[in-house]
């Protein structure tokens, strides 16, 4: 369950561009039709959630950041988006007392690795798509920024903290997650890992103070800075180009699955 809003809009836009860029693969396999209403899940800024208000009836954007969620309406030009504040988690809670109608498609970039309760969240779509809708997914598969994850549980371990728990991300692998859906009311199409080479904006400590925060959460400024000079500089070797421009090893997991008709 998501606790603390540590996201910041700010950093994201300038470190992380490029997560939204490189959504245009899963928003081209969601093929959204101009009829449909679509809940896009982990919405961030509202990047992607603009471009499927550019293509079908109406969008619902949810995301657990009131940060994320704030930017996202004070730049929104489509009157047929809608943004709410809600944790992943507990989609069915917010669904039922909101009144929203069923989803023709739930659509997720780059978000589901941060909820650490893949069962609830697999309900909650499942919950509130209509019958024979789908899910289009892309998100961290195993893998996915392996180096850095382990430079960082490391880095922690070592001081005595519990790396392992302080990670906030879950990272499956294709087949686990697609047992997962399968066990949970979905027709599983598509569930595939794929290895992505990936730029940064900026570089490997932009990258860390984006996504890293809840690694830093019980230790001091001084101890953070410590810890991402270490594994800045336990990285760099691998990761940093001839021309000094940084360089990632994504493995981003998608998935199309079908709510099963019963
Ligand atoms: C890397 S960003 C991706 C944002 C957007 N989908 C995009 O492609 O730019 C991950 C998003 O997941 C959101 N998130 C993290 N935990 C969440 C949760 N429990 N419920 C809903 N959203 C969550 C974060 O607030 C963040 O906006």
């Amino acid at each position: 369950m998501a606790t603390k809003d540590n996201w910041s809009s700010d950093l994201y836009s300038t470190n992380a561009s490029f997560v939204p860029k490189l959504g245009s693969i899963i928003l081209g396999m969601l093929d959204a039709k101009p009829s449909e209403h679509i809940l896009d899940l982990g919405c961030g800024d509202g990047i992607l959630t603009a471009s499927l208000g550019d293509q079908c009836a109406s969008v619902v954007g949810v995301d657990f950041s009131s940060d994320m969620i704030e930017h996202a309406i004070s730049s929104n030009k489509h009157n047929n988006i809608k943004y709410c504040v809600v944790d992943g988690h507990y989609l069915p809670e917010w669904f039922d007392k909101s009144n929203q109608s069923s989803f023709d498609a739930v659509f997720s970039n780059a978000a589901l690795h941060w909820l650490k309760e893949p069962v609830k969240a697999i309900n909650g779509m499942h919950h509130v798509l209509k019958p024979n809708g789908r899910a289009v997914l892309e998100f961290g598969g195993h893998m996915n920024v392996g180096e850095i994850h382990t430079a960082l549980i490391t880095a922690l371990s070592k001081r005595g903290f519990d790396g392992k728990a302080l990670s906030p991300w879950f990272f499956p692998s294709a087949e686990y997650y697609s047992d997962l859906l399968e066990q949970n009311g979905f027709d599983v199409a598509t569930c595939e890992l794929v290895p992505r080479i990936t730029q940064l904006d900026t570089d490997i400590k932009g990258w860390i103070n984006t996504f890293g925060f809840s690694f830093f959460k019980d230790l001091t400024d001084v101890e953070k800075g410590q810890i991402i000079d270490e594994v800045v500089e336990h990285l760099r070797p691998g990761y940093q180009r001839e021309d000094g421009k940084w360089f990632v090893m994504y493995v981003r997991l998608r998935v199309i699955a079908h709510k099963r008709s019963i």
